[in-house]
């Protein structure tokens, strides 16, 4: 399996009836198998951004190609975040009843595996990130930095294309956050999934492919020459 495509053209999207504009005439490209940072400030239209992508919302006009597929007028939408997507956010968002082991299966619930491989699968991601041994643990016992592992190992469940993260390191102190970091760079680099992941942090922006800042929801180069990017 191997990274999609992304293509975003001329989007735009507003809220409360265009009194917010969230996003003005937005495009991008990303390669297949490309780590790309969005930076910028609050408010800018990161998360927004990410959502469209992820079809957790439509956009008011324009397009947004992944793989080749329109992803802006889906009939089934749910579908393509399952098999297509992996999501991460800045808070894990893990069931606190269901153990890491059982969480890694939510996304695979509903698709052709049998109960015997999906644990099997979840036993192997688990293993991908480290946390082989604490399969049978529940989030609350485990540390912020092993939360976000079990949320990496769920978003990679179904070979997703396109890993979108926003703020995964977020809530995680610098050295906890470079490990979450390396891990999503070691899983860009052996599935080579394309990354799209929002963060506000320099030393993380520092580590991706390239580096793009949205600003009152347009997209600009960014302004920090640390930031700038690399070829
Ligand atoms: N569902 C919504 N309803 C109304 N306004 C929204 C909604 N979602 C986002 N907005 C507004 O759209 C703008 C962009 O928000 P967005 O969440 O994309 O920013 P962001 O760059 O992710 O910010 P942050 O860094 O704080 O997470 C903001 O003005 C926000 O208040
Ligand atoms: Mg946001």
């Amino acid at each position: 399996m191997s990274g999609a495509e992304v293509d975003v053209r001329h989007v735009r999207k507003s809220f409360e009836n265009g009194r917010i504009r969230a996003l003005e005439d937005v495009s991008l490209h990303l390669e297949p198998g490309e780590l790309v940072a969005l930076t910028g400030p609050s408010g800018g239209g990161k998360s927004t951004l990410l959502n469209l992508v992820g079809s957790l919302d439509r956009p008011d006009a324009g397009g947004i190609l992944v793989g080749g597929l329109d992803v802006t007028h889906l009939h089934d939408a749910a579908r393509y975040r399952a098999e297509t997507v992996g999501f991460v956010f800045q808070f894990h968002n893990l069931i606190t009843t269901l153990n890491a082991l059982e969480n890694v299966q939510v996304p695979m619930l509903g698709g052709p595996r049998s109960r015997a491989e999906r644990e099997r699968r979840a036993h192997e991601l688990l293993d991908e990130v480290g946390l082989g041994d604490r399969a049978r643990s529940y989030p609350p016992t485990l540390s912020g930095g092993e939360r976000q592992r079990v949320a990496i190992a769920r978003a990679l469940a179904n070979d997703p294309q396109l890993l979108l993260a926003d703020e995964p390191t977020g809530a995680l102190d610098s050295e906890t956050g470079a490990q979450i970091l390396a891990l999503i760079r070691r899983v860009r680099d052996e599935h080579a999934t394309t990354t799209l992941m929002v963060t506000n942090d320099d030393a993380v922006a520092d580590q991706a492919d390239r580096v793009l800042q949205i600003r009152d929801g347009r997209l600009s180069a960014p302004a920090t020459p640390a930031l700038r990017p690399q070829s």
